[in-house]
């Protein structure tokens, strides 16, 4: 794949000093240290996830996995920046209490990196808070970016003028993994959060159902600041995620994605905030709970599936964009391809009117 000439220029890009305004998000079982060190190391930005029950000694693992990607010769990322990946956060995990996952925000600040990503919590202004002491505390010239996941313009209006967080993601409905079923598409999404914030609001960003570069030109013409690709990364050789998994995603059309909350009835995963569920590939798992097999029956069968590794019963978490994916690839190929893809359409689109 060769390299696009052209560098984006927007809230996004000018925030962390990158030439392509896609994010890699958080994602849990997914998004580890390898994959967010390539995708910021090919001028995108990653962040990794702080997962689901890691341990500080993990958490520092895939920390020294990302920063070793920026040791190699080749990375595109801005120099001055000592650190530019991400770590991301359940708010609901950090909320449950006499949870240990807590220790695990000072392990990302401490290494310095350049941002941290919340979501999916009831009192995510603690956590800011936290951030924002530690940098005071520790006397840091440059603050650590917050970057906010939210579903609902109320919510975005919140981000910005009460918490007043770096940068906001806008998540639709469309969205691979968790999310909140109440969301509008993000064709919707999007334009109202836009709308109802002033013009020097932090950058927002478009997550949800997008797979390829003409979808990063049809939301930076809406007016985002970038991007944000879950989906699509899970192809990438350096996600988390099996090849059966990857396997499975590649084959997948579209409508197989749906949305349910039998996967977290399955592996026991509730403390989710109220409406919020999943969407993945439709298997026999979210079959059994719509016919209303009984819980302990369907937990039983989800764990023999693990066992033996039957796709019909794992977790592949899928947006809608999914039927548009149809290989894996390098993640630094498809940061590159997304980037040479939108140029393309923008470039096209100029030439739509006289
Ligand atoms: C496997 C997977 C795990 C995810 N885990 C998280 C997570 O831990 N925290 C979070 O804020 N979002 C998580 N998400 C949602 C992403 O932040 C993002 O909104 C979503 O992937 C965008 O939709 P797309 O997958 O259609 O690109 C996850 C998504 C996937 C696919």
């Amino acid at each position: 794949m060769s390299r696009s000439a052209k560098v984006f220029n927007t809230k996004l890009t000018r925030l962390l000093g990158i030439r392509t305004p896609v994010v890699l998000p958080p994602m849990a079982g997914a998004a580890g240290g390898k994959l967010a060190g390539q995708v910021s190391s090919a001028g995108g930005f990653g962040f990794l996830s702080a997962g689901y029950g890691a341990s500080p000694t993990d958490l520092k693992q895939e920390l020294s996995l990302a920063r070793s990607v920026f040791q190699t010769p080749g990375s595109t990322h801005s120099t001055e920046v000592d650190f530019p990946v991400g770590v991301g956060y359940l708010g609901w995990q950090l909320e449950t209490p006499k949870s240990t996952l807590v220790e695990l925000l000072p392990v990302a600040l401490e290494q310095n990196v350049q941002a941290v990503w919340l979501a999916f919590g009831e009192d995510l202004a603690q956590w800011i808070r936290l951030i924002r002491d530690h940098d005071r505390h520790i006397g840091k010239d440059k603050k650590t970016l917050i970057f906010i996941q939210i579903s609902t313009v109320k919510e975005a209006l919140i981000a910005a003028h009460e918490w007043k967080v770096d940068c906001i993601v806008a998540q639709g409905v469309e969205s691979g993994g968790h999310g909140a079923g109440y969301a509008l598409p993000l064709q919707n999404l999007l334009p109202l959060i836009l709308a109802a914030l002033p013009a020097d609001s932090p950058p927002v960003l478009a997550a949800g159902g997008l797979a390829n570069g003409g979808h990063l030109a049809s939301v930076l013409t809406l007016g985002a600041a970038g991007a944000v690709y879950g989906t699509r990364f899970l192809l990438a050789h350096e996600s988390l995620y099996s090849d059966l998994q990857r396997n499975a995603l590649v084959s997948a059309d579209s409508d197989l994605s749906v949305r349910s909350m039998a996967w977290d009835y399955a592996r026991e995963t509730l403390g989710w905030p109220a409406g919020i569920d999943g969407r993945g590939l439709r298997n026999g798992t979210v079959k059994d709970f719509e016919k209303g097999l009984d819980l302990e029956a369907l937990k039983i069968k989800f764990q023999e599936g693990v066992k033996n590794q039957d796709i019909d019963r794992l977790i592949v978490w899928a947006g809608t964009g999914v039927g548009q994916m149809n290989q894996t690839q390098p993640a630094k190929e498809i940061v590159e391809e997304l980037h040479k893809e939108a140029v393309e359409h923008l470039e096209a689109a100029t030439k739509l009117y006289s």
